[in-house]
């Protein structure tokens, strides 16, 4: 069953598992990049790796236009029934995952901060993995610096890594090399750059390089563009 992984900007992908639409980190409201509307997206699930406006995003409007279930840590997932009103929720911490009809989905370790656009306590911050039921694993780093531990996300066995190489917020695209070298992803996609002054980054230079420097094969998409996998 082919996956489809659609860019939609700065850490916001939709991916699509056979009937499934599953958006992470929806941020299309204010964000430059963006080539759609949250009114024009369709998702069954939505994944949130923390708290800040350019993750969680237009995930309330998104979740209640379309009832899609949201998946994100206890502090978030309570923040969008409690505040927002979203009705489908998982709740789920650092470590745990939920058996959902596409395969498995589990929140990482991520080192970086996480409070809510209203000021609220965001618990920590995640990456995401998805596990497929066809065997296939998908890793979205969140925001975060490298740490040694992505050598046990990494021991997973990733088909694919979605990497920030902003800078400022997370870690760049020197520190991103060594994070392929312990992720060891049979491809990377970078996310988180761009979008703003600050994250701006050469994004064929750093494909350059992760092509010259690791094993992994390095996939830069437009806003946008899909990688079918
Ligand atoms: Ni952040
Ligand atoms: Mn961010």
């Amino acid at each position: 069953m082919a996956i489809q992984v659609t860019w939609l900007s700065h850490s916001g992908f939709q991916i699509t598992i056979g009937e499934y639409k599953i958006l992470i980190d929806p941020f299309l409201t204010d964000n430059p990049l963006a080539t759609v509307t949250p009114e024009q997206m369709e998702a069954d699930f939505i994944i949130l790796s923390h708290g800040h406006g350019d993750h969680v995003g237009d995930s309330a409007a998104i979740a209640n236009r379309t009832g899609a279930t949201v998946i994100a840590n206890f502090e978030i997932g309570s923040w969008l029934q409690q505040k927002h009103g979203v009705q489908n929720v998982h709740t789920l911490n650092t470590g745990g995952g939920v058996k959902l009809p596409f395969g498995r989905v589990e929140l990482t370790l991520a080192y970086h901060s996480s409070s809510l656009p209203d000021g609220s306590y965001g618990g920590m911050p995640n990456g995401i993995l998805i596990l497929t039921n066809e065997g296939k694993t998908l890793y979205h780093a969140g925001d975060t610096s490298v740490f040694l531990d992505m050598q046990l996300i990494g021991e997973r066995g990733l088909d694919l890594a979605m990497l920030p190489i902003g800078d400022y917020f997370t870690m760049g695209p020197e520190m991103s090399l060594k994070a392929i070298e312990l992720l060891k992803p049979k491809v990377v996609i970078p996310m988180h750059y761009n979008t703003f002054d600050p994250i701006a980054q050469d994004a064929a230079s750093w494909a350059q390089r992760v092509q010259n420097e690791t094993d992994a094969r390095p996939v830069v998409l437009d806003p946008g563009g899909t990688f079918q996998m």
